[in-house]
C-alpha cells in the first residue's frame, strides 16, 4: 500500500531511544521517500467505486520496534484517493479491526448519512457502503475513523489516509498533478510510544513514564534520518497534512527561505502567497510549491499538546531537484474567495471548557449519543451563521466543524491577514482566546442524521469535546 518498502532499511542502529526534547541538527542518515499509494477505483459509468480494508498488523513507528498498529489496505496509514469535483462515489469499507469503526472524509462537503460520523458506526466484519457526489472544489482531505470513544486509538494506530479533490479549475491545470513524481503527499505524526512499542493514545498512556516521541513522515520514522526525494521536475507541489493525535507542526525550510503556498484546508487561495513557516494543527492540512535549483530540506518543529511530551526540531524531507526545466509563471489569481459579510449572520456562542479530565462544549460532554443529541446544534438549509468559539480552558484546542467550510473572521477581536483568509475547516483556538468563524449549510439537510463539530486533539474528543450538528429544512 506504501509506494516502495516502508521505512527502507532502519539505516541508524540503536536508534531506537530518544529523549523527549529530540532537537536534530544534523542528518544523521537518509532513506528514500515514501508515499502512500493512489487507491484505484473502479468506474462504471458516471460511479467509481473504492474498496478499502481497515485491517490490523505491525509496523515499526520506532526504528526497530514492532508495534500492533491498524490501517487501510495494509497495515499502517492508508492508500490516497482522488476524487473529481461532480464525481459519484461509492465506498465499500471493510472492517477487520475486531471493534466497531466509523471512516469519516474530514472536509468533504457530503450529506449527514454518509459523513462517517459515530451515528453510523459499523461492526467488526461488516461493510459499510456509503455512495455520495463530490460536490466541492480542489483540495487536500483526509480520512479517518470517528467511532465514540475510540477515535484517538484507531488513529493513532495507522488509519489515516489523504483524499485529493480534483476539479477543471485553470489553478488546477496550471499547478502539478502528477503524484508521487511532482505532487508529494507528507503525512506527519507525532506519536507516543513506549520503548516496547506500545503506543499510546489517552490520559493514562501518557502519563506512562518512559516513552518515545517519534515523527513519522509517511508512515516512516524521521527521528533520526531525513527522508531524500529527487525531483525530476523544478517545480514540486507538497500537500501537507498534520494527523497527529495532538501536536502543533509548524513546517518550515531549514535555510529559513520561502515556500509558496498554494493551498489551505478547504481549497486554494486567492493568490500564490510566500511563507517561511507554515503551524497546523492536529487535523489542519495546507499545500504548497517549491520551484528548485537547489536541494532544501524541510522540517517539522513540534510544540507538545495537552500532557504529552516530544517537542522538537526534526528534519523529515530533503528534496533534491534533478530537472531542467523552467515552471511556467504561476496564474495571478488561483481562486476567488468572497469574504463573507457576517452583518445578518445568524450569531452563536460556542464554549470549549473542562471538568477535571472531561472535555465540554457548551457545558456538555458529548461521550454518548444521548448526549451528542440534547447539546445539538440544529440548524436549517442555507442558514448563513456566525460562531464566537470561546476557549475558556488553558488548553489549545483545534476546533473542527463537518459538513461546510468556514472563514475566520477575527481572532481576538483581529481580523485576519494572508492565508489565514483562505477556507477552513479546522482552526487553533489556544487557551483563553476567541475565534470567530462563519459558514452556509448549503446543499444538504438531514432530520435523523447528525455531523459533528469537535476539537481534533483526538482526546479531548474522546473525552467529549464533541456535539452534533444537523441541519434541517428549513
Ligand atoms: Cu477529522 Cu470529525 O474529524
Ligand atoms: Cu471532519
Ligand atoms: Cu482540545
Amino acid at each position: 500500500m506504501i509506494g516502495g518498502a516502508v521505512g527502507v532499511g532502519t539505516a541508524v542502529a540503536g536508534a531506537s531511544v530518544f529523549a523527549a526534547n529530540n532537537t536534530r541538527a544534523l542528518a544523521a542518515s537518509s532513506d528514500t521517500f515514501t508515499y502512500p499509494a493512489l487507491l484505484t477505483g473502479t468506474t462504471s459509468g458516471t460511479t467509481t467505486t473504492y474498496t478499502l480494508d481497515m485491517e490490523t498488523g505491525t509496523h515499526d513507528v520506532l526504528s526497530g520496534v514492532s508495534s500492533s498498529t491498524m490501517g487501510f489496505n495494509g497495515s499502517y496509514l492508508g492508500p490516497t484517493m482522488k476524487w473529481t469535483n461532480g464525481q459519484t462515489v461509492q465506498m465499500n469499507v471493510t472492517n477487520n479491526l475486531g471493534a466497531d469503526t466509523t471512516v469519516h472524509w474530514h472536509g468533504a462537503h457530503v450529506p449527514a448519512k454518509v459523513d462517517g460520523g459515530p451515528q453510523v458506526a459499523f461492526a467488526d466484519g461488516t461493510t459499510w457502503s456509503p455512495s455520495f457526489t463530490v460536490n466541492q472544489d480542489a483540495a487536500t482531505l483526509w480520512y479517518h475513523p470517528h467511532a465514540l470513544g475510540t477515535t484517538a486509538e484507531q488513529v493513532v494506530k495507522g488509519l489515516a489516509g489523504l483524499i485529493i479533490i480534483e476539479d477543471d479549475s485553470d489553478a488546477t491545470a496550471a499547478l502539478p498533478s502528477d503524484y508521487g513524481v511532482d505532487d508529494i503527499p507528507v503525512v506527519l505524526q507525532c506519536l507516543a510510544v513506549s520503548s516496547a512499542g506500545d503506543i499510546k493514545y489517552n490520559l493514562s498512556g501518557y502519563l506512562t513514564s518512559g516513552l518515545d516521541f517519534p515523527v513519522l513522515c509517511n508512515g516512516v520514522n524521521v527521528d533520526n534520518t531525513t527522508l531524500t526525494f529527487t525531483a525530476t521536475k523544478t517545480r514540486t507541489r507538497v500537500r501537507l497534512l498534520n494527523a497527529s493525535p495532538a501536536d502543533i507542526i509548524t513546517v518550515s525550510r531549514t535555510d529559513g527561505g520561502t515556500m509558496t503556498q498554494i493551498a489551505t484546508e478547504q481549497g486554494y487561495i486567492d493568490a500564490a502567497t510566500g511563507v517561511t513557516s507554515i503551524r497546523l494543527v492536529a487535523g489542519s492540512r495546507a499545500e504548497i510549491v517549491l520551484d528548485l535549483t537547489a536541494a532544501v530540506t524541510l522540517q517539522a518543529v513540534i510544540t507538545t499538546g495537552w500532557v504529552r511530551g516530544g517537542s522538537g526540531t526534526y528534519e523529515f524531507l530533503t528534496i533534491t531537484p534533478a530537472a531542467t526545466d523552467t515552471p511556467a509563471t504561476l496564474p495571478s489569481a488561483l481562486n476567488t474567495i468572497t469574504r463573507y459579510d457576517t452583518t445578518a449572520f445568524t450569531a452563536r456562542t460556542i464554549t470549549l471548557s473542562q471538568s477535571g479530565t472531561t472535555m465540554l462544549i457548551n457545558g456538555v460532554a458529548g461521550t454518548t449519543m444521548a448526549a451528542m443529541t440534547t447539546n445539538m446544534i440544529t440548524t436549517t438549509l442555507n442558514a448563513e451563521e456566525i460562531w464566537t468559539v470561546t476557549n475558556a480552558t488553558q488548553l489549545e484546542h483545534s476546533f473542527h466543524v463537518h459538513d461546510v467550510p468556514f472563514q475566520i473572521i477575527s481572532v481576538d477581536g483581529t481580523a485576519p491577514t494572508g492565508v489565514d483568509l483562505g477556507w477552513k475547516d479546522t482552526v487553533e483556538v489556544v487557551g483563553g482566546s476567541t475565534v470567530k468563524i462563519a459558514m452556509k449549510f448549503t446543499d444538504y439537510t438531514d432530520d435523523t442524521y447528525m455531523y459533528m463539530l469537535h476539537c481534533h486533539i483526538l482526546m479531548h474528543e474522546d473525552e467529549g469535546m464533541m456535539a452534533g450538528l444537523m441541519v434541517e429544512t428549513s
